[in-house]
């Protein structure tokens, strides 16, 4: 069984029902490329000296460190929590005469006390950029996710069924009616083609899936002709969420297909089904042995982004769940190079033990139940992992 690892498109995903309080509620809102491009483009819309301080926490990815570079700032590490809160008193001590901003993340979905944070933040004279890429939904201190950050960004393909897209909100600085720079022609395409690809193949197109297949089997024919024959600026880019941190593309608008299907989604849908398979998996891997899930409860509000599981023997059993086809995303992997030793020891902790395991609105039943006898027989479930 091949298990789609992000949201795919179908029929099913369109709906005007609205859900749960998310970014979209947050303030005012453009909707760019990539989250990582949402973080370039607020920390340019700071007006910073050069040599800036941003703070930044020591379980991270590389696409929230490298915007922090390309706009010519220093990263600053702090300290989280073992239940992924942000160590305030760690942050107080790291603060110095260049820091400016603070970036706060909400873990796999799990929103930080933002109250006391923005007030730490008042109180020390720092920008504050809310990290949603993993919470598109879900609230904090009684206001909507992305509300209580100078500046917040969300990652869009990673909750809705395209291949690109972010947004950047804020309910403080106006951001709205600045020029963005169109993806092109080949950009818009590509969204859309993309986006159509990863559906077919994962059989989600009904009676059309199969004559589309043969379709786009000629595409990639066709596409390699006329990528080699078109001018550069037709190129186009930033529609495979794995490619790295292209600055240039920071005030880059996400392609109109990708906004028409993030505006058209049933957002209902997506909070109620990512919970039920959450929930599911949180009752069937509990109680395993090998390892138990980061966080004990999945509170009412919390719209989670996947499900992340702390494994006790990582090394032994990432080769398994990889050789069954078991999907695993493995957020904080690699830490910053230039990041000390011991920054932070939840951290480099995190980095080695937890996976996360989708949890997406797309997942059927059977998919889930799937993954759960894959992630069982990884961990060794009655015998020796060693
Ligand atoms: C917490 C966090 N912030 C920001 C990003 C960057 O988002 P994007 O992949 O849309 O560039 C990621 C990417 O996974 C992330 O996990």
């Amino acid at each position: 069984m091949k298990l789609p690892v992000q949201p795919v498109f179908s029929c099913d995903s369109f709906g005007r029902e609205v859900g749960a309080p998310s970014l979209l509620d947050a303030g005012e809102m453009i909707y760019l490329n990539r989250g990582s491009l949402a973080i370039g483009h607020a920390l340019t819309l700071m007006g910073l000296e050069p040599g800036s301080e941003v703070l930044l926490p020591a379980y991270h990815c590389p696409a929230m460190v490298e915007p922090v570079v390309w706009a010519g700032f220093s990263p600053v590490f702090y300290r989280i929590q073992a239940d992924t809160s942000v160590d305030l008193e760690d942050v107080e001590k790291r603060i110095g005469p260049s820091s400016r901003v603070l970036l706060v993340p909400h873990y796999f979905g799990f929103p930080q006390e933002m109250g006391k944070i923005r007030a730490f933040c008042d109180r020390h004279g720092l920008l504050l950029i809310e990290d949603c890429a993993h919470a598109f939904f879900g609230e904090s201190a009684g206001h909507p996710v992305g509300f209580h950050g100078d500046y917040a960004v969300g990652s869009a393909w990673k909750f809705f069924p395209v291949n690109e897209g972010a947004c950047l909100v804020s309910s403080r600085h106006r951001i709205v009616g600045r020029s963005l720079q169109s993806g092109g022609l080949f950009f818009e395409l590509k969204s859309v083609l993309n986006t159509l690809e990863y559906s077919m193949e994962h059989g989600r197109l009904g009676m059309l899936n199969d004559p589309l297949l043969r379709l786009m089997q000629c595409k990639d024919w066709l596409w390699r002709n006329l990528k080699r024959k078109a001018p550069e600026e037709m190129q186009g880019g930033g529609n495979d969420p794995a490619s790295g941190f292209e600055g240039g593309r920071v005030s880059q608008r996400i392609s109109r297909f990708s906004r028409w299907v993030i505006e058209s989604s049933s957002k209902s849908r997506i909070v109620q089904r990512r919970r039920a398979n959450y929930l599911r998996l949180q009752s069937a891997l509990e109680k395993m042995q090998g390892g138990r899930p980061l966080f004990a409860t999945l509170p009412e509000k919390v719209v989670p982004h996947v499900f992340p599981f702390l494994v006790d023997r990582p090394d032994a059993v990432f080769p398994r769940l990889k050789s069954a086809g078991v999907p695993v995303i493995r957020f904080g992997e690699y830490l910053w190079k230039d990041m000390e030793r011991g920054t932070c020891p939840v951290s480099e902790e995190y980095s080695r033990r937890v996976f996360q395991f989708p949890c997406h609105q797309d997942l059927a039943g059977e998919e889930v139940e799937w993954m759960i006898g894959g992630i069982r027989d990884a961990l060794g479930y009655g015998e020796d992992v060693s």
